[in-house]
């Protein structure tokens, strides 16, 4: 494997490297991430993964110095994956003037759902994105549905700015248990941990629920929110939603998602189901 760390030689290699799949993410992986490279690696013939933890992301008071920064780990995944080019940008390669004069403004639901509780995430999100689809200019990206919002805000900004890159969305890798992968579950405690698949629990009695044809969604959502702040949880939101446009589901809607997020300790924890009814 490859390890470009300038824009410079990312785009040299482009020139000769034909179909290219990107994976974007800010390293820390686990086994969530390695599926989106296997889907990379079916839909183009190299493979590029950046790893960046983008500072635009996160907010005041976030993890973003504590984010887990794990190079060789991630490096040793991303060989055995087989990999072509890992893109490991610092700082100063992706923003020389330190602050971005132009951003991408995604619209409303940006300050929607995770949105509400992280102001200015989605435009971060949506702006670090944007440079490296122009830097990789991949044919293809992966990106994975338990960051439902964010695949949303991308697909928009890709569809609205003509951005000639096919998104393929990967499914969420769930531990054994229904966990979500997630890089942040490794700050769970052991008791946090044990705790922690309540939240896909909810969701999938929700979802259950929701195919029997339940349209009272204020009720679920109270229930499921309910259940969660009585084992401890403090939740931001969960939520019902229309599935293609993340607008608030009237009842009757045929593809819907729940999504929610919630805090055990200091931890968040995100996730979602779809309903196809
Ligand atoms: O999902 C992530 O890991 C990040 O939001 C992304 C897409 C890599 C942008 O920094």
């Amino acid at each position: 494997m490859e390890i470009i760390r300038t824009i410079a030689e990312l785009r040299q290699w482009r020139r000769e490297a034909g179909r290219v799949a990107l994976v974007p993410t800010m390293g820390n992986l686990h086994q969530g991430h390695l599926a989106l490279v296997r889907e990379a690696r079916e839909a183009a013939d190299r493979v590029v993964v950046s790893i960046f933890v983008n500072r635009l992301q996160f907010g005041q008071g976030e993890d973003f110095g504590a984010y887990p920064r794990t190079f060789d780990a991630d490096c040793a995944k991303l060989i055995e994956a087989g990999v072509d080019v890992l893109f490991f940008p610092d700082e100063k390669e992706l923003y020389p003037r330190v602050k971005q004069d132009f951003n991408v403004e995604p619209p409303h639901v940006q300050d929607e759902l995770c949105g509400m509780f992280r102001p200015g995430h989605f435009r971060g999100v949506a702006t670090v994105v944007c440079k490296l689809f122009n830097i990789v200019q991949p044919d293809v990206a992966c990106f994975g549905k338990k960051d439902y919002q964010q695949l949303h805000i991308i697909r928009a900004m890709t569809e609205d700015l003509n951005i000639p890159v096919t998104l393929i969305p990967v499914d969420t890798g769930r531990a054994g248990d229904g966990l979500a992968l997630s890089s942040r579950n490794g700050y769970l405690s052991e008791a946090e941990r044990a705790e922690a698949p309540r939240l896909y629990r909810c969701l999938s009695l929700m979802r259950e629920r929701l195919q029997d044809g339940v349209q009272d969604y204020a009720t679920l959502e109270g229930d499921a929110r309910a259940t969660l702040e009585r084992h401890g949880w403090v939740v931001d939101y969960v939520e019902v939603r229309q599935a293609d446009s993340l607008e608030i589901a009237h009842a009757g809607e045929k593809h819907l998602v729940v999504l929610a997020a919630a805090r055990l300790g200091r931890t968040r924890l995100i996730d979602n189901v779809e309903i196809a009814r």
